[in-house]
């Protein structure tokens, strides 16, 4: 799986933002062509970004771009201007259906075709930020085989149901709950809403915690101050590490080396599933160690 802990914004008309970007220790950079770009700059933001897609990931940051939705009509010269070499992948804002996946997948053949980019590199990520994206999730995510990834917008979504958006998050319960089912269903990464105080560190932190209790192995961020924190908070903890060890360890030579496959670890109960998540937990952590080594070589 990719890695995604954290998934930094830069909006897409801001030079001097995009360029801090190579210096930020984010796994995703994505620069922005929607809500963070007010109307009159998005041509000015698709040539900054065309211009500067290999500066942004020269840090070993891997690079998105956020395009705005099909309603707006201007998704066709987002594509057009940044489907180049040093894009990895499209966030596609306010994904309402799975037309509209399909309709971004048969695009972006089109364009790897006529720019000689292998076809099926770019990969697709879809914001699930309104009721109806919420609903969808599932059959959105399974529209394209590129799809990977989806985040939970709560921003959008609190608009959409007219409600006000709070730290604490009731409001958002039931979609960040559902969202983050749809992607596991569909073997996507769900990745969490971005957390708007970004003065509050502590109750980023407690959102998280939340958040990853729920699935979320990674999220949106809009400040550099939210970076550490995320990279750190969404690989496995030094007990996750040390509890996932011993589950294999007691499981392979108490267990199956004796023709069982339920034992005790740790007064609890293991069996085959725990096993599993277990090897899961140690496998994530060899894709992070991977990933940073890569990143620093
Ligand atoms: N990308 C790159 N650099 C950023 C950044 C971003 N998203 N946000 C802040 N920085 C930089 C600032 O330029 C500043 O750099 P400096 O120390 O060299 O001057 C440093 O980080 C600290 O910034 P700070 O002064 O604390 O923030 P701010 O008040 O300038 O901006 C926001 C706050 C929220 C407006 C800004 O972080 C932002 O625009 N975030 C992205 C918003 C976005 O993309 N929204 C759409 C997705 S929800
Ligand atoms: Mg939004």
């Amino acid at each position: 799986m990719p890695v995604m802990r954290s998934v930094f914004y830069v909006p897409g008309n801001n030079e001097s933002f995009i360029e801090k970007a190579p210096s930020l220790p984010a796994d995703i950079i994505t620069l922005d062509l929607e809500d963070s770009v007010p109307p009159a700059e998005k041509e000015k933001a698709r040539e900054l970004i065309r211009k500067n897609l290999k500066l942004a990931g020269s840090g070993g940051s891997t690079v998105y771009v956020r395009i705005n939705n099909w309603e707006t009509l201007m998704t066709n010269d987002d594509l057009e201007a940044i489907v180049h070499p040093g894009l990895s992948g499209v966030c596609l804002a306010k994904c309402g259906h799975p037309d509209d996946v399909k309709r971004l997948d048969w695009k972006l053949d089109e364009l790897e075709r006529r720019r000689n980019i292998p076809v099926g590199t770019v990969a697709i990520q879809l914001l699930c930020e309104t009721a109806k994206g919420a609903i969808n999730a599932y059959p959105s995510a399974t529209a394209s085989k590129r799809v990977n990834s989806l985040i939970f917008g709560a921003v959008d979504y609190t608009k959409d149901m007219r409600v006000k958006i709070t730290s604490e998050g009731d409001e958002q319960l039931y979609a960040r709950f559902h969202i983050a089912v749809a992607a596991r269903a569909a073997g996507c990464i769900a990745i969490d809403c971005p957390y708007v105080a970004f003065q509050d560190t502590v109750g980023f932190e407690k959102s998280v915690a939340q958040g990853r209790q729920m699935g979320y192995e990674g999220r949106m961020l809009i400040h550099p101050s939210q970076i550490e924190p995320s990279n750190r908070l969404y690989a496995p903890s030094a007990d996750d590490v040390e509890w996932a060890r011993g589950v294999v360890k007691t499981f392979e030579e108490e267990g199956l080396a004796k023709g069982k496959a339920a034992v005790s670890y740790k007064g609890k109960m293991v069996d085959t599933p725990v096993y599993d998540n277990a090897r899961t937990i140690l496998s994530t952590l060899a894709e992070i160690e991977a990933f940073d080594k890569k990143r620093k070589g």
